[in-house]
Protein backbone atom coordinates (compact mmCIF):
# COMPACT_ATOMS: atom_id res chain seq x y z
CA UNK A 1 0.00 0.00 0.00
CA UNK A 2 1.42 3.43 -1.01
CA UNK A 3 1.40 6.20 1.57
CA UNK A 4 1.52 10.01 1.61
CA UNK A 5 3.35 11.99 3.99
CA UNK A 6 2.02 15.58 4.48
CA UNK A 7 4.33 17.45 6.83
CA UNK A 8 3.48 21.03 7.63
CA UNK A 9 5.96 23.21 10.74
CA UNK A 10 2.22 24.44 12.12
CA UNK A 11 -0.71 23.84 13.45
CA UNK A 12 -2.44 26.12 11.24
CA UNK A 13 -0.82 24.93 8.45
CA UNK A 14 -2.41 21.18 8.88
CA UNK A 15 -5.80 22.05 9.93
CA UNK A 16 -7.33 22.22 6.97
CA UNK A 17 -5.78 19.09 6.07
CA UNK A 18 -7.14 17.52 8.92
CA UNK A 19 -10.70 18.42 8.66
CA UNK A 20 -10.70 16.55 5.52
CA UNK A 21 -9.09 13.32 6.97
CA UNK A 22 -11.13 10.54 7.34
CA UNK A 23 -11.19 7.19 9.41
CA UNK A 24 -8.12 8.77 11.62
CA UNK A 25 -6.13 7.28 13.45
CA UNK A 26 -3.55 9.09 15.77
CA UNK A 27 0.05 7.89 17.24
CA UNK A 28 2.79 9.87 19.11
CA UNK A 29 6.58 9.67 18.82
CA UNK A 30 9.28 11.86 19.76
CA UNK A 31 6.38 14.36 20.86
CA UNK A 32 4.96 14.68 17.52
CA UNK A 33 1.09 13.55 16.49
CA UNK A 34 1.18 11.65 13.39
CA UNK A 35 -2.52 11.54 11.73
CA UNK A 36 -3.23 8.57 9.79
CA UNK A 37 -6.19 8.33 7.59
CA UNK A 38 -7.46 8.82 4.01
CA UNK A 39 -7.51 12.29 2.04
CA UNK A 40 -9.61 11.78 -0.71
CA UNK A 41 -9.49 8.33 -0.42
CA UNK A 42 -5.72 8.22 0.00
CA UNK A 43 -3.43 6.88 2.38
CA UNK A 44 -2.00 10.08 4.35
CA UNK A 45 -0.17 10.22 7.00
CA UNK A 46 -0.51 14.22 7.88
CA UNK A 47 1.81 15.67 10.81
CA UNK A 48 3.22 18.99 12.37
CA UNK A 49 6.56 18.78 12.85
CA UNK A 50 7.81 22.05 14.68
CA UNK A 51 9.58 25.13 13.12
CA UNK A 52 12.85 24.77 12.05
CA UNK A 53 15.61 21.89 10.85
CA UNK A 54 15.94 19.87 13.49
CA UNK A 55 11.98 19.11 14.16
CA UNK A 56 11.63 18.75 10.31
CA UNK A 57 14.42 16.09 10.07
CA UNK A 58 13.50 14.01 12.81
CA UNK A 59 9.81 14.12 11.76
CA UNK A 60 10.72 12.86 7.88
CA UNK A 61 13.00 10.49 9.39
CA UNK A 62 9.92 8.62 11.35
CA UNK A 63 7.01 8.99 8.64
CA UNK A 64 9.84 7.27 6.40
CA UNK A 65 10.85 4.48 8.90
CA UNK A 66 7.95 4.33 10.76
CA UNK A 67 4.85 5.04 9.03
CA UNK A 68 6.15 3.69 5.62
CA UNK A 69 4.97 6.73 3.87
CA UNK A 70 7.06 6.24 -0.15
CA UNK A 71 5.93 9.88 -1.09
CA UNK A 72 6.02 13.12 1.08
CA UNK A 73 4.84 16.99 0.44
CA UNK A 74 5.95 19.82 2.75
CA UNK A 75 2.83 22.62 2.46
CA UNK A 76 3.23 25.94 4.42
CA UNK A 77 4.22 29.28 4.18
CA UNK A 78 7.30 31.00 3.35
CA UNK A 79 9.34 34.96 3.51
CA UNK A 80 8.93 35.99 -0.02
CA UNK A 81 12.65 37.23 -1.60
CA UNK A 82 12.72 39.74 -4.57
CA UNK A 83 10.03 42.35 -5.77
CA UNK A 84 7.96 40.09 -7.97
CA UNK A 85 6.65 38.09 -5.15
CA UNK A 86 3.69 38.94 -2.82
CA UNK A 87 2.24 37.78 0.05
CA UNK A 88 -0.46 35.49 -0.69
CA UNK A 89 1.79 33.57 -3.94
CA UNK A 90 2.54 30.51 -4.01
CA UNK A 91 6.27 29.16 -5.11
CA UNK A 92 7.02 25.18 -5.86
CA UNK A 93 10.15 24.31 -4.97
CA UNK A 94 12.48 23.20 -8.36
CA UNK A 95 15.53 22.94 -5.60
CA UNK A 96 16.12 23.47 -1.77
CA UNK A 97 19.13 24.73 -0.07
CA UNK A 98 20.49 25.27 3.52
CA UNK A 99 21.29 28.86 3.66
CA UNK A 100 22.74 28.34 6.92
CA UNK A 101 25.02 25.55 6.12
CA UNK A 102 28.63 27.54 6.12
CA UNK A 103 31.85 25.88 6.03
CA UNK A 104 33.18 28.71 4.01
CA UNK A 105 36.46 28.47 6.51
CA UNK A 106 36.92 24.91 4.74
CA UNK A 107 36.71 26.42 1.06
CA UNK A 108 32.85 25.45 0.39
CA UNK A 109 30.54 28.13 -1.25
CA UNK A 110 27.74 29.08 1.07
CA UNK A 111 25.13 25.92 1.75
CA UNK A 112 27.25 23.06 0.54
CA UNK A 113 26.81 20.50 2.79
CA UNK A 114 30.48 18.23 3.78
CA UNK A 115 30.83 15.10 1.56
CA UNK A 116 27.77 15.41 0.19
CA UNK A 117 27.44 14.23 -3.76
CA UNK A 118 24.99 17.73 -4.45
CA UNK A 119 24.62 21.10 -3.93
CA UNK A 120 20.94 21.24 -3.63
CA UNK A 121 18.00 19.13 -3.35
CA UNK A 122 15.88 18.96 -6.86
CA UNK A 123 12.08 18.16 -6.46
CA UNK A 124 10.82 15.06 -7.22
CA UNK A 125 9.93 15.75 -11.21
CA UNK A 126 6.94 13.63 -10.76
CA UNK A 127 5.38 15.33 -7.86
CA UNK A 128 6.83 18.61 -9.07
CA UNK A 129 4.63 17.92 -12.09
CA UNK A 130 1.41 17.34 -10.49
CA UNK A 131 2.02 20.65 -8.23
CA UNK A 132 2.72 22.45 -11.24
CA UNK A 133 -1.09 20.72 -12.69
CA UNK A 134 -2.69 21.56 -9.77
CA UNK A 135 -1.31 24.92 -9.68
CA UNK A 136 -3.96 25.72 -12.57
CA UNK A 137 -6.62 25.13 -9.81
CA UNK A 138 -5.23 28.42 -8.37
CA UNK A 139 -6.75 31.57 -9.58
CA UNK A 140 -5.95 34.97 -6.96
CA UNK A 141 -2.68 35.03 -6.76
CA UNK A 142 0.32 34.24 -8.88
CA UNK A 143 2.45 30.63 -8.48
CA UNK A 144 6.63 31.16 -9.20
CA UNK A 145 8.87 28.04 -9.50
CA UNK A 146 11.81 28.02 -8.13
CA UNK A 147 14.54 27.87 -5.42
CA UNK A 148 13.40 27.82 -1.43
CA UNK A 149 16.16 28.46 0.67
CA UNK A 150 16.09 27.12 4.63
CA UNK A 151 17.89 27.99 7.85
CA UNK A 152 16.70 28.21 11.79
CA UNK A 153 16.47 32.03 11.14
CA UNK A 154 13.18 33.89 10.79
CA UNK A 155 14.20 36.79 8.04
CA UNK A 156 12.92 40.14 8.73
CA UNK A 157 15.95 42.03 6.89
CA UNK A 158 16.09 43.75 3.78
CA UNK A 159 20.14 43.08 3.69
CA UNK A 160 19.70 39.41 4.48
CA UNK A 161 17.08 38.66 1.62
CA UNK A 162 19.68 40.48 -0.89
CA UNK A 163 22.27 37.96 0.45
CA UNK A 164 19.81 35.13 0.14
CA UNK A 165 18.73 36.11 -3.30
CA UNK A 166 22.37 37.15 -4.77
CA UNK A 167 23.99 34.07 -3.28
CA UNK A 168 21.21 31.43 -3.73
CA UNK A 169 18.82 33.14 -6.39
CA UNK A 170 16.42 32.13 -4.32
CA UNK A 171 12.35 32.84 -4.42
CA UNK A 172 11.16 32.00 -1.00
CA UNK A 173 12.54 31.49 2.58
CA UNK A 174 11.62 29.32 5.42
CA UNK A 175 12.83 26.70 8.14
CA UNK A 176 12.10 23.26 7.36
CA UNK A 177 11.90 22.15 3.63
CA UNK A 178 15.64 21.62 2.98
CA UNK A 179 16.08 19.91 5.69
CA UNK A 180 13.15 17.60 4.68
CA UNK A 181 14.28 17.67 1.57
CA UNK A 182 17.58 16.21 2.51
CA UNK A 183 16.23 12.96 4.59
CA UNK A 184 14.23 12.62 1.57
CA UNK A 185 17.33 12.51 -0.46
CA UNK A 186 19.48 10.29 1.38
CA UNK A 187 16.14 7.95 2.09
CA UNK A 188 15.94 7.94 -2.13
CA UNK A 189 12.56 9.34 -1.44
CA UNK A 190 10.31 11.55 -3.64
CA UNK A 191 9.55 14.72 -2.42
CA UNK A 192 8.10 18.58 -3.18
CA UNK A 193 7.91 21.61 -1.17
CA UNK A 194 4.62 23.97 -1.58
CA UNK A 195 4.79 27.22 0.29
CA UNK A 196 2.68 30.36 -0.35
CA UNK A 197 4.20 33.72 0.70
CA UNK A 198 3.06 35.22 4.59
CA UNK A 199 5.65 38.47 4.15
CA UNK A 200 8.38 39.84 2.49
CA UNK A 201 10.88 38.77 4.84
CA UNK A 202 12.23 42.24 5.61
CA UNK A 203 11.68 44.58 8.43
CA UNK A 204 7.76 44.52 8.59
CA UNK A 205 7.56 40.79 8.16
CA UNK A 206 6.51 40.04 11.47
CA UNK A 207 3.46 42.26 11.10
CA UNK A 208 2.68 40.63 7.69
CA UNK A 209 3.69 37.36 8.85
CA UNK A 210 0.38 37.83 11.28
CA UNK A 211 -2.04 39.30 8.99
CA UNK A 212 -0.99 37.26 5.53
CA UNK A 213 -0.69 34.05 7.39
CA UNK A 214 -4.37 32.29 7.21
CA UNK A 215 -4.53 33.76 3.51
CA UNK A 216 -1.35 31.99 2.76
CA UNK A 217 -2.29 28.71 4.44
CA UNK A 218 -5.07 28.60 2.71
CA UNK A 219 -3.39 29.09 -0.57
CA UNK A 220 -1.07 26.15 -0.04
CA UNK A 221 -3.88 23.60 1.25
CA UNK A 222 -5.92 24.53 -2.06
CA UNK A 223 -2.69 23.56 -3.86
CA UNK A 224 -2.56 20.30 -2.29
CA UNK A 225 -5.98 19.51 -2.38
CA UNK A 226 -6.15 19.86 -6.42
CA UNK A 227 -2.87 17.90 -6.39
CA UNK A 228 -3.73 14.82 -3.81
CA UNK A 229 -6.35 13.23 -6.26
CA UNK A 230 -3.29 12.42 -8.72
CA UNK A 231 -0.96 11.43 -6.39
N1 LIG B 1 8.31 31.64 7.19
C1 LIG B 1 7.45 32.62 6.85
N2 LIG B 1 8.07 33.81 6.75
C2 LIG B 1 9.37 33.57 7.05
C3 LIG B 1 10.51 34.40 7.12
N3 LIG B 1 10.43 35.72 6.89
N4 LIG B 1 11.70 33.83 7.45
C4 LIG B 1 11.78 32.50 7.68
N5 LIG B 1 10.72 31.67 7.64
C5 LIG B 1 9.52 32.19 7.32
Amino acid sequence: MSTLGIIVAMREELDVVLARLQDTRTHQRAGMTFHCGNYLGKPVVAVVCGVGKVNAATCTQLLISEFSVNRLINIGIAGGLGPGIVPGDIVIADTLVQHDMDLQALGLPPGQLFRLDTFDFPADPALFQLALDAARHIQNHQVHVGRIVTGDQFIACQQKTQWLTQTFGALACEMESAAIAQVCYLNALPFVCIRSISDNANQGAHMDFDTFLPIAVNNASALLHAMVPAC
